[in-house]
């Protein structure tokens, strides 16, 4: 059976908690009257988690999610999240995010750690992995997808993969406007879906959600999803904007899964 579509809302650092709390009720509100086989989740800032989760409640359409997490489930990490501090309010978190892989020097090592306590505690992860401008011209995409996917899937012994979510993000195309090819990007993801069946079985890569990001909005959301294989979406900037990613969801809801 083909995986539900999946399309998530990464606000980053962008919304200030008043905006945060404006852009949520406008989602909800925009969602209310409508039928959703999909999957929505945004995630806020860790600050606003709590007062975003009491702004959505009651509401089934939109789930939430954290940006981050830290491996340890406690002790002296000054500034640090830890699982037990999420759970009252995140089903979700996404980890291994390329700005923090590359601006706080996040390793596939921590990455894999997160994984682990997440799905420990129940939670989701939404695991990014993807390549830069330089890999990609230098024909490097296939090795860094490689050893990303390899780190992720090895770790992943008794626990649950139909919980686990890969994003393939290219780094060149976050926030650039620029996109890949979808069927090239649904080539790479396809590469993710095979180190997964080498590492976990055939059965248990075919649960695991797959989302493309960078640059996703309104105008280009369905042509991602309709490639085999493709997921759903992973967004930053356009999910800011209510009624761009209300559009969003509404595209890939439009999408019939054959595959
Ligand atoms: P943009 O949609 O702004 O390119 O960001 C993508 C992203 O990094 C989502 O995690």
């Amino acid at each position: 059976m083909a995986n539900k579509f999946l399309v998530v809302g990464n606000w980053k650092m962008d919304l200030s908690h008043k905006a945060a709390l404006e852009v949520a009720g406008a989602i909800k509100k925009m969602l209310a009257g409508i039928y959703l086989d999909v999957d929505v989740v945004i995630a806020p800032s860790f600050t606003s988690l709590p007062a975003v989760a009491t702004k959505l409640a009651k509401n089934e359409k939109v789930q939430l999610g954290a940006q981050n997490v830290h491996w340890e489930e406690g002790g002296a990490w000054t500034g640090e999240v830890s699982v037990s501090q999420l759970t009252p309010f995140a089903r979700w978190c996404i980890v291994g995010h390329s700005e923090r892989r590359q601006l706080v020097g996040e390793t596939d090592e921590q990455v894999r750690a997160k994984v682990y306590v997440l799905q420990k505690h129940g939670l989701t992860p939404i695991v990014c992995v993807g390549e830069t401008a330089d890999e990609r011209n230098r024909g490097e995409t296939v090795s860094k997808i490689t050893r990303q996917a390899t780190a992720i899937f090895t770790q992943q012994t008794g626990v649950s993969v139909s919980r686990l979510v890969i994003a393939y993000e290219p780094i060149w195309a976050i926030g650039t406007g620029e996109t890949p090819d979808p069927a090239e990007a649904a080539q790479t993801m396809l590469l993710i879906r095979k180190i997964a069946a080498e590492k976990l079985g055939a059965e248990a890569a075919e649960k695991i959600r797959i989302l493309y990001g960078g640059s996703v909005n309104a105008g280009n959301a369905a042509d991602f999803v309709s490639e085999p294989g493709v997921d759903g979406v992973l967004v930053g900037g356009a999910s800011v904007k209510s009624a761009e990613f209300v559009n969003i969801v509404k595209a890939v809801e439009k999408i019939e899964r054959t595959f």
